[in-house]
């Protein structure tokens, strides 16, 4: 999977999304969270790493609420229309940043608008792990619960499920963003998942042969999916700044 190590690194931050698990009026990545969107939290986040030239933002083609940013830290943001999967979204945001970059090879730090308790020093350990290797990575944590497996056809809404067996978890990571990979190698790899569900970037470089580079990262960079979480991540906010 190697690459232009030199190639520039440009963030892209799929925003999309409806937020349907959030429930609510506004998409989930226009809630506010000490004084500031989801999104531009997530933005900052990633920009804030002097590697990282600009950034790409994907959201809804009938979304109203985009604040039209053009620059954050002095750095450019760019902004493209998504589609109707997380995949579609971030392949739309690879083509528009190809051509703003008119053809130039550029690595892709794709990074979950939904995300904005990523840390300065995860992000910098996974861009140091992955260029230094040349080849394309993500931040993830090993599992740590302990792993029930169920019959998913035999679940009833609101009924308790049913523990079928226990999963062995040596072998198991949790995935998070970012994720790291050389435009030209992930722009195929999520054409050829097209139809399939490629939950993450990495899944589709996997499919495509690709072993990604797994840097462990502190778990509480979590992905805003339900009301708790944002009381969390209001939490870990006011905790970051204050520390
Ligand atoms: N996303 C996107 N385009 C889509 C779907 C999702 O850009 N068609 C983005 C979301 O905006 C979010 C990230 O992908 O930043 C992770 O997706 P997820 O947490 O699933 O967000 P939603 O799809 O908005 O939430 P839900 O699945 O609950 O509807
Ligand atoms: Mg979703």
């Amino acid at each position: 999977m190697s690459a232009a190590a030199a190639a520039p690194v440009w963030a892209i931050l799929p925003a999309a999304g409806r937020g349907r698990r959030m429930g609510g009026e506004l998409p989930k990545q226009y809630l506010q969270l000490a004084g500031r969107s989801v999104l531009e939290h997530s933005l900052r986040a990633v920009l804030a790493h002097p590697q990282v030239q600009g950034a790409m933002v994907a959201t809804a083609a009938d979304d109203s609420l985009w604040p039209g940013w053009e620059a954050i830290e002095g750095k450019p943001v760019l902004h493209c229309v998504g589609g109707a999967e997380r995949a579609d979204s971030v392949a739309a945001a690879l083509m528009a940043l190809a051509t703003h970059l008119q053809g130039a090879e550029f690595w892709a730090l794709v990074h979950d608008a939904a995300r904005p308790c990523l840390r300065l020093q995860d992000l910098d350990r996974l861009l140091c792990a992955c260029l230094a290797a040349g080849e394309g990575g993500l931040l993830g944590a090993p599992v740590r619960d302990t792993l029930k497996r169920i019959e998913p056809a035999a679940l009833t809404k609101g009924e308790p499920a049913r523990a079928l067996g226990t999963q062995p978890r040596e072998a198991l990571w949790r995935a998070f963003t970012p994720q790291l990979f050389p435009a030209s190698l992930l722009a195929p790899a999520l054409a050829a998942c097209a139809g399939s569900v490629a939950t993450d970037e990495a899944g589709a470089m996997e499919r495509a042969g690709h072993q990604p580079l797994l840097v462990e990262g502190r778990e509480d960079n979590l992905k805003i999916t339900t009301p708790a979480d944002l009381a969390l991540a209001e939490f870990l906010l006011a905790r970051g700044s204050a520390g």
